[in-house]
């Protein structure tokens, strides 16, 4: 139990790797958390860390990590295979963990953590730094305002048009669960479904498709070259549907790879008396007799960093103050269930799948 008063947040990685460096950027920031140690496989990846953030103590084994150290809190930035056994690990270690997206690599997995989060009383949050941006705050409230009355549909899109992983294990399924629907689809996905009210998924459909990721990087000139084609056996592009108890529809798609002119990152709400697009931040209405397209006066800028700093600060807030979390992972679940179905789905030649 942390002393709210005198004690700093003890704070523990497992897994530091690309994105556990954003986490730490932002942690060093704050007086009341402690950087006490990191566990992970790569002694090449920790050191990067140590030395930039001044961090005592590294790993090779969580579990000892997590019973040398009596830590209070952990990031799990591990790949998603790893994220459950990683946050019970943790939790049963008396941690609060804030496990990076998507919340497993099945909604299975995802449930035996959010089991072992009540269980053990343990704070159990989910990485998701979109919801914290000015933008799906600005949409969401205008779902919450009645905006857009019953939303009919939806429409997300994480496309890229050659931005396969060329780092981690994000080509290889077992890994990972899957490719760009669940590694980038996740993020706009859970924005969208944030944004209109979290609505209760009831089945889904699915199409996948592989068809560059499985081939050398060397072929054509891009920025994001040499992906592991050898061990690729996720898809290229993801192309969904997902119904909901309350009559409404997504339509997703994600890439790693497609060809398109350019990436496209960006959710659009069709509903009754309103609708939205993400980027731009903009709502769409019938006023006074003429159609009018409405921007917020003033949002706040947002970097990617920004996002993230908004999360980590979040977390140290929610464990040490008791303060809410934006990102509970409940709500983390939802959206894995979604992606199980989608990938159900896909297995069975795109027949429609209970959620
Ligand atoms: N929120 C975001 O925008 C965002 C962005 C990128 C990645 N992520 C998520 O973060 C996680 C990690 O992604 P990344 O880009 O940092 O990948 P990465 O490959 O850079 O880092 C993963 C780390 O886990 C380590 N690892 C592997 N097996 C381990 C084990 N048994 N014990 C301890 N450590 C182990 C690897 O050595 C590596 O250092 C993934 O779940 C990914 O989806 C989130």
């Amino acid at each position: 139990m942390v002393n709210r008063k005198k004690k700093k947040l003890r704070y523990g990685f497992i897994g530091a790797g690309g994105i556990a460096g954003t986490h730490l950027r932002d942690l060093s920031r704050r007086d009341d958390v402690e950087l006490v140690a990191m566990a992970d496989i790569s002694e090449t990846n920790m050191r990067g860390h140590q030395d930039r953030f001044d961090i005592p103590r590294t790993y090779s084994d969580w579990k000892e990590m997590l019973r040398v150290e009596a830590l209070d809190a952990v990031s799990v930035c591990t790949p998603n295979r790893l994220h459950e056994r990683a946050a019970i690990d943790a939790m049963k270690a008396g941690c609060d963990v804030l496990c990076e997206k998507p919340l497993a690599h099945s909604a299975k997995a995802g449930e035996r953590m959010l089991t072992a989060s009540r269980d053990l009383g343990r704070k159990l949050v989910i990485g998701f730094q979109y919801r914290f941006n000015p933008r799906t705050q600005f949409l969401r409230a205008a779902t919450d305002d009645g905006q857009f009355g019953k939303i009919l549909y939806t429409r997300v899109k994480a496309l890229r048009r050659r931005g396969i992983p060329n780092w981690g294990v994000f080509g290889q399924k077992e890994l990972q669960g899957g490719g760009p629907l669940i590694d980038i689809g996740v993020h706009v996905l859970e924005m969208a479904h944030y944004t209109m009210g979290s609505p209760e998924p009831v089945s889904a459909s699915a199409d996948m498709f592989t068809y560059i990721g499985n081939k050398p990087s060397n072929r054509v000139e891009s920025a994001w070259k040499g992906w592991d084609y050898k061990t690729y056996t996720v898809e290229d592009l993801a192309v969904g549907r997902i119904r909901f108890e309350n009559g409404a529809v997504v339509h997703i798609e994600a890439a790693f790879a497609a060809h398109i002119e350019k990436d496209d990152w960006d959710f659009q709400i069709m509903g009754e008396k309103g609708g939205a697009t993400w980027d731009p931040p903009r709502i769409f209405r019938d006023q006074a007799g003429h159609m009018v397209d409405t921007s917020p006066g003033w949002l706040a800028e947002e970097t990617f960093q920004g996002m993230f700093t908004r999360k980590m600060n979040n977390f140290v807030d929610h464990c040490l103050y008791e303060t809410p979390t934006l990102a509970p992972a409940e709500d983390g679940l939802a959206v894995q269930r979604m992606l199980d179905a989608l990938y159900r789905s896909a297995e069975r030649g795109g027949k429609e799948v209970k959620v």
